[in-house]
């Protein structure tokens, strides 16, 4: 028997937000002990594929911010997805912004958080990624320490690197968090080239050292206009970055209507979906096909899915369709005839 997200919904909603996060993932936990995740899902059609020369069980994965700490890597693979990216860790614990600090806006299908990072830092997580029985593909989201300068950012993404490199099938080095201060100037050619060609000499040296490559991604806003996202594509390329994640959450405030739109942080959700595809258009544009794009932003339905897979994404991500949809949303995506034909 399935289980009913529109009921759990209701309930859910009634909480604050991010305690409503974290009692979800304590209950999908102990549902996972027992393999009873299964039943908010309707069982899924196989679609395997090869990206960045991975194989993953299906296009569909969950997005970084679900879990930060990579503590519900079993639970939340349960549901179906082919992968789960997971993080953003930084090489420190660190708290985060102060709370409140995510918000429903539910007229709007949207979610704005301006979480900064909170997490137990990356040893922490790589003890929860060692001992995982999850047999689907795991990137983890990499992050620099708030209190960590520009200049200096470099060594933060080398050591989370390092202390994850022999535990996952993919990192993604995160440049585009809108709520950790100049972060995202990490996107500029003044600092993008010199970072990413820092990494990828450690990811080469690690690549020899456990003679097992492991593909490094970016993830980008959808706030660069026309001129830096075609000087960031220049700089992926040229730096033989594996792929690219299409996107992070808005700055942006396009029309909303709830009260709670006026909250700073980063828009996520319905709003963001026909800005973030426009990026992954025009990301498909100036990439060479050896680069694939990851889709995520504003996935709430199947034909968002297959929007994003029509502007060239070979896989895609969802973190707040699943706050307003639940897990039928996995299945109706995964299911759907135009997603897996495409
Ligand atoms: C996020 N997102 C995010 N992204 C990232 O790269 N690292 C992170 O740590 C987080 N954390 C995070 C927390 C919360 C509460 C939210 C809502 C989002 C962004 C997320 O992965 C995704 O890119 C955007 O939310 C857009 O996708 P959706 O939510 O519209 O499907």
């Amino acid at each position: 028997m399935l289980i009913n997200y529109h009921l759990v919904r209701r309930f859910l909603f009634k909480l604050e937000p991010e305690r409503a996060h974290s009692l979800t993932l304590f209950i999908l936990r102990q549902l996972a002990r027992f393999n009873q995740v299964k039943r908010f899902t309707a069982p899924l059609k196989d679609d395997p594929c090869e990206v960045m020369g991975i194989c993953f069980a299906n296009r569909l994965g969950g997005a970084p911010g679900l879990d930060k700490n990579a503590q519900n890597i079993d639970a939340l693979g349960q549901l179906g997805f082919g992968h789960l990216e997971v993080g953003g860790v930084t090489p420190r614990p660190q708290p985060g912004n102060p709370k409140p600090r995510l918000y429903r806006l539910p007229a709007d299908e949207a979610v704005i958080n301006r979480m900064g990072f909170n997490n137990a830092g990356v040893d922490k997580a790589v003890e929860y990624l060692k001992c995982r029985q999850y047999k689907g593909v795991v990137g983890i989201n990499i992050a620099k320490n708030r209190d960590t300068p520009l200049d200096k950012s470099a060594e933060d993404y080398v050591y989370c690197v390092k202390r994850v490199y022999p535990y996952v099938d993919f990192m993604t080095i995160n440049i585009s968090s809108p709520n950790t201060p100049g972060m995202r100037d990490l996107q500029n050619q003044a600092y993008l080239a010199d970072l990413l060609v820092t990494v990828k000499d450690e990811q080469q040296r690690l690549a020899d050292q456990y003679k097992k490559y492991v593909p490094l991604v970016v993830k980008i806003s959808p706030d660069l206009d026309d001129t830096q996202l075609a000087e960031v594509a220049g700089t992926l390329v040229s730096q033989k970055i594996d792929g690219v994640i299409a996107t992070n959450t808005t700055l942006s405030r396009p029309p909303l209507v709830s009260p709670q739109s006026k909250e700073a942080g980063g828009l996520s959700g319905k709003p963001l979906g026909s800005l973030s595809t426009e990026i992954v258009r025009k990301l498909y544009g100036l990439l060479p096909k050896t680069i694939p794009i990851i889709a995520v932003g504003g996935i709430m339905s199947p034909e968002d899915a297959i929007a994003k897979r029509r502007a060239g994404a070979q896989l895609v991500q969802i973190y707040t369709g699943l706050i307003y949809h639940g897990p039928p949303i996995i299945s109706a995506i995964m299911n759907h005839p135009d997603f897996i034909a495409h």
